[in-house]
């Protein structure tokens, strides 16, 4: 995730688009970048924020358009940053998202020369083109965006034109108006101290700036982006709206999870492309897996156990990072390592996947954060592709790591010959419909909240699942009690009878998956033995028939095995109003911090 914003009109562009960049932070801060376009165009751009980059007084006829960013291609660097320019120097544009088939683009672009690692410059590249045949701006970006796919928002500009161009497809993109100019961003919070009336555009659509507004095409027609106006302040901002970070971050999860999955899924092949430089002899050569990982990343690691088991054959152990040993007679050579860690940086996972290269064991890291301490360290990394998570509580991150290790489980298990094709094939449908499944649940917080308000005084919560709904339990009992300070804990749903019944009492709520992919008719009984013992039972299934056994049923969508990572987000939910109803500091919860650089 990254942030773009655009500015043409009358004030000062310079210095209303580097606000925006500083409002537009918390979708992505390693590097950032302004163009400043007028009889022919500046880029000022580095690594870091835009606080360290100095930037000319404004011409009152110049415009332009900046970007803070994310890296997805290419590590955080000065070259890597936005904008980017085509040869002539005379195109620049901004991106958000990821052009997927930038590969076989760059390839048909023979002479031209590339000056960084993104998937971002072919863009401009092809704008050139399409110029150098006579056409102008808008047509030419409009044949450009025909051939792109993946998941984009672009903004671009020409030297001389009086023009910006700005484009969506699965990713934000805005339009404010103004009083005195027109600006484009990735969302409302680049300018809402201009001005409060916005379009939001719709996939597929392209908007051209100038001086005397926008106009908005979809398919070449002009359609009506009527403007709103926005209700929330400048102080709301970077939520947009939302009252917390975490609050925004699991609505965020349909559109991270899309980038997640962009471009790498071949549904009617059953294949995946994760662009590993891990061999294919590697992966066909080694028996088992060990995953290390730390708190939400581990309950990721135990739901990969279970996909890769399914689809790889593979045997895995998943570690918690700061227990992980390897021992006598262990053999590296038939052993993947895989670190599973959203920030790349915990002190007690770097220092497990070190033990594991110690002796020799190939390495894997699967992480959000491009050019972390871990992906210099590992043979190979994956990226999840969550975007920033300021929130303390791991949330789009724990989805966004459960469907990428779907996907290392799907390409190992071809590679391997464990899967056939149509069998990938089926469960790859799957995995493609997470965003939509997610939204679902999104959609009914209403009833997740009254939940919440309903049990939030309970003295301890019970979370139980079998199977996959095993680490879904765990996670949403971490989830609860690191950001309500309430007890939670999470079980396998057929230990209580070995202990913690004794705990059980009407005051203790219990939590139990019942979806696909938890052999619920099992989990059933041990729902049986709490009940008897009055505590009151909140189901998850996608079978609206099991309210009948439960005090409560949040209805989920039918996923098959995918299906408690989507119970797990209304969960999150969960948590979050118990949370709030408390009034916890939910985004800086006590005692905790984002990244855990020490052992
Ligand atoms: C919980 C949470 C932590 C992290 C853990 C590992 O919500 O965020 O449990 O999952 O500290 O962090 P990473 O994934 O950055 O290694």
């Amino acid at each position: 995730m990254c942030g773009i914003t655009g500015y043409l009109g009358d004030g000062d562009s310079v210095e209303l688009i580097a606000q925006g960049l500083k409002n537009l932070e918390y979708r992505g801060y390693d590097s950032a970048g302004v163009a400043v376009v007028d009889d022919d165009v500046n880029v000022y751009k580095q690594e870091g924020t835009i606080d360290g980059i100095t930037l000319p007084d404004s011409e009152p006829t110049a415009y332009g358009i900046g970007h803070t960013r994310w890296s997805t291609h290419g590590p955080p660097s000065d070259r890597n940053a936005h904008p980017h320019t085509d040869c002539t120097g005379d195109i620049a544009v901004v991106h958000n998202g990821i052009i997927s088939n930038y590969h076989e683009l760059k390839a048909d672009l023979d002479g031209h020369i590339f000056e960084s690692d993104t998937d971002t410059e072919v863009i401009p590249h092809l704008i050139e083109e399409e110029l150098a045949d006579g056409v102008d701006l808008l047509p030419a970006v409009q044949r450009v965006l025909d051939r792109l796919e993946g998941s984009f928002a672009i903004g671009v500009g020409q030297a001389g034109s009086e023009r910006l161009i700005g484009a969506r497809q699965d990713s934000p993109l805005v339009v404010g108006h103004g009083e005195d100019g027109t600006f484009l961003a990735s969302d409302v919070t680049a300018f809402i101290e201009q001005t409060k009336f916005v379009s939001y555009l719709e996939d597929g659509d392209v908007v051209d700036v100038g001086v005397d507004g926008a106009t908005v095409y979809n398919d070449g027609e002009v359609v009506d982006r009527e403007p709103q106006e926005i209700k929330w302040d400048a102080e709301d901002t970077s939520k947009a709206g939302h009252d917390h970070y975490m609050h925004k971050e699991i609505h965020e999860q349909p559109h991270a999870l899309r980038q997640t999955l962009s471009g790498r899924v071949d549904e009617t092949a059953g294949k995946v492309d994760l662009e590993l430089d891990l061999g294919d002899e590697l992966l066909e050569g080694i028996d088992r897996v060990h995953i290390v990982a730390c708190g939400t990343s581990y309950h990721a690691g135990l739901y990969a156990k279970r996909l890769f088991e399914t689809y790889s054959g593979l045997s895995v152990e998943v570690s918690r990072a700061s227990e992980y040993r390897v021992h006598d007679g262990h053999d590296p050579e038939n052993t993947l390592a895989v670190a599973i860690t959203q920030s790349g940086e915990t002190a007690d996972t770097l220092s497990a996947i070190r033990t594991a290269k110690s002796i020799g064991t190939p390495t894997l890291a699967v992480t959000n954060t491009v050019g972390s301490t871990v992906t210099r360290e590992v043979d190979d990394t994956v990226y999840i592709r969550a975007g920033p998570e300021i929130g303390v509580a791991a949330t789009k991150t724990f989805v966004s790591q459960v469907a990428t290790l779907a996907l290392v489980a799907v390409h190992a298990g071809r590679v391997r010959g464990t899967i056939s094709a149509s069998k990938a094939a089926s469960f790859l449908q799957s995995v493609n419909q997470l965003p939509s499944a997610v939204q679902e649940v999104l959609n009914s917080e209403a009833v997740i909240e009254r939940i919440a308000e309903k049990y939030a005084d309970s003295e301890s919560f019970f979370f139980i699942g079998k199977a996959y709904g095993h680490p879904v339990a765990l996670e949403s009992a971490l989830k609860l009690k690191e950001i309500s300070y309430e007890h939670a804990e999470g079980f396998p749903a057929g230990e209580l009878k070995h202990g913690p019944l004794a705990l059980v009492t009407e005051q203790t709520p219990v939590i139990a998956l019942l979806t696909e992919g938890t052999e619920a008719a099992e989990t059933m009984s041990n729902v049986k033995e709490v009940q008897s013992r009055g505590a009151p039972v909140i189901g998850l299934s996608s079978d609206s028939g099991k309210s009948e056994f439960c005090e409560e049923l949040i209805e989920v969508p039918e996923m098959g095995e995918m299906e408690p990572v989507v119970a797990n987000v209304a969960l999150q939910l969960l948590a979050y109003h118990v949370a709030d109803l408390k009034g916890r500091a939910i985004d800086k919860p006590r005692n905790l911090a984002k990244s855990v650089t020490v052992e």
